[in-house]
């Protein structure tokens, strides 16, 4: 059994303790907004925020987080409104949106860390992939979005 909290709900799993919790996530838990798109750690559609880093859930087995804090995008705002999605969503970011919401995740996380990022932080850190080559238009969301957090025009 494994227990932490997801999206402020303390939870329980009667999983094997080497499940992914990409897995526990989006089959025990219904939380289907975590993607699925490579198992390897490599494309990071599967991005959640645990214990305040952005970590890939499919290399993370739900034994190693006992007692750990995990959002998932459904969590990260309940109105849907955190400053990343409303950039997102004002720089058209999304096209099929398939990684969207591993991107906010990523991004919402390196926010925390850095309010004014570079350009070349960004790139450098959001190595979450997109096939439809969203990268110009996530660049200026994260530069929206800190702008956003930091209280300044947008
Ligand atoms: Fe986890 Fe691709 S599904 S990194």
């Amino acid at each position: 059994m494994s227990r932490f909290t997801v999206n402020n709900q303390p939870t329980e799993y009667r999983l094997d303790p080497q499940t992914p919790l990409l897995w526990a996530l989006r089959d025990a838990s219904n939380l289907t907004g975590t993607k699925y798109g490579c198992g390897t750690g490599q494309c990071g559609a599967c991005t959640v925020d645990i214990d305040g880093q952005a970590r890939r859930a499919c290399q993370v087995p739900i034994g190693s987080i006992e007692g750990s804090y995990v959002t998932t995008i459904e969590g990260l705002s309940r109105e849907r409104n955190h400053p990343v999605q409303l950039a997102f969503l004002a720089e058209n970011v999304g096209q099929c949106g398939f990684c969207i919401p591993g991107m906010v995740m990523a991004a919402a996380a390196l926010l925390r860390r850095d309010a004014d990022p570079s350009e070349d932080r960004i790139r450098a850190e959001l190595t979450n992939l997109c096939r439809c080559g969203i990268y110009p238009r996530l660049v200026e969301a994260v530069q929206r979005a800190g702008r956003a957090m930091r209280g300044e025009e947008t």
